[in-house]
């Protein structure tokens, strides 16, 4: 079975037909997926659905391009909703985001630092953003000494060489649609001269759809199009690449015995 890392099934995107396109999980292979927090609503709507579906499971934490109104008193509620929470398997998404400019930089810095340190204080892996801001993304887990929780980058649009810096720290490379996009010689480049140990599959839904769907909505049901062109890319038959990043899942989020 297929294990999603990385889903937002909380978006209004799914609002009208969320359970149609669960029913079809099972059919598809599709056997979990962790729906991730971005802004401050959204930590009650994943909490919910981890609530409500036992083959979800949630990630709570402040997306970048959501930090700006964000208070000093936040850092201990998110530690006791982490805390209190039920099946809550990492903190995120954090990171940076310089595609956009707001909030400035600066601030969006100053909260991936304060909640990498919240994840070290409730010994949670971290779900890394990052966008347009490679260096200081690596500078900031350095200097945070982001090894002492590990996580994933999710998303990963960056070189391959950077891949191996963040794969020795401990972290795994998030996979998604992208890998399909002809244009997406980077990323391919990134899943051939990485080990599959260290990749696991994404969808970032509703955005990110693979090649044929690409710009519709995004759901786990695609998944099967980006194992496909994982397994060409890495001449890997495609229900190892599938077993294999179910393991990764496991390991990244510190999930035990979940039936193949
Ligand atoms: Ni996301």
């Amino acid at each position: 079975m297929i294990f999603d890392t990385h889903s937002h099934y909380n978006d209004h995107a799914f609002a009208e037909d969320l359970d149609e396109i669960l029913r079809r999980f099972q059919d598809a292979g599709i056997g979990w997926a962790v729906n991730v927090a971005s802004d401050t609503d959204s930590l009650d709507e994943v909490q919910e659905l981890a609530d409500r579906y036992p083959f979800f499971y949630a990630a709570l934490g402040i997306h970048p391009s959501d930090c700006g109104a964000l208070t000093e008193d936040f850092p201990e509620k998110l530690k006791k909703r982490i805390r209190e929470g039920r099946k809550v398997v990492a903190l995120g998404e954090i990171g940076l985001d310089y595609h956009w400019d707001e909030p400035e930089r600066e601030i969006q810095q100053y909260w991936f630092r304060r909640q990498i340190e919240l994840a070290q204080e409730t010994d949670m892996p971290i779900i890394v953003h990052s966008r347009d801001a490679a260096q200081d993304t690596m500078e900031i887990m350095r200097q945070m000494h982001a090894e002492r929780t590990g996580g994933v980058v999710h998303c990963y649009s960056y070189s391959l060489e950077m891949a191996r810096e963040f794969v020795k720290m401990g972290f795994y490379i998030g996979v998604g649609g992208v890998v399909t996009f002809k244009n997406a010689k980077k990323l391919k480049e990134v899943v051939q001269g990485i080990s599959l140990e260290n990749i696991v599959l994404e969808t970032d839904c509703p955005y990110m759809a693979p090649t044929p769907h690409r710009g519709e909505r995004n759901s786990s049901l695609y998944l099967p199009l980006v194992i496909e062109e994982i397994a060409k890319l890495k001449n890997i038959p495609e229900d190892v690449i599938i077993e294999t990043t179910r393991q990764n899942a496991m390991r990244l989020y510190r999930i035990g015995d979940l039936p193949a």
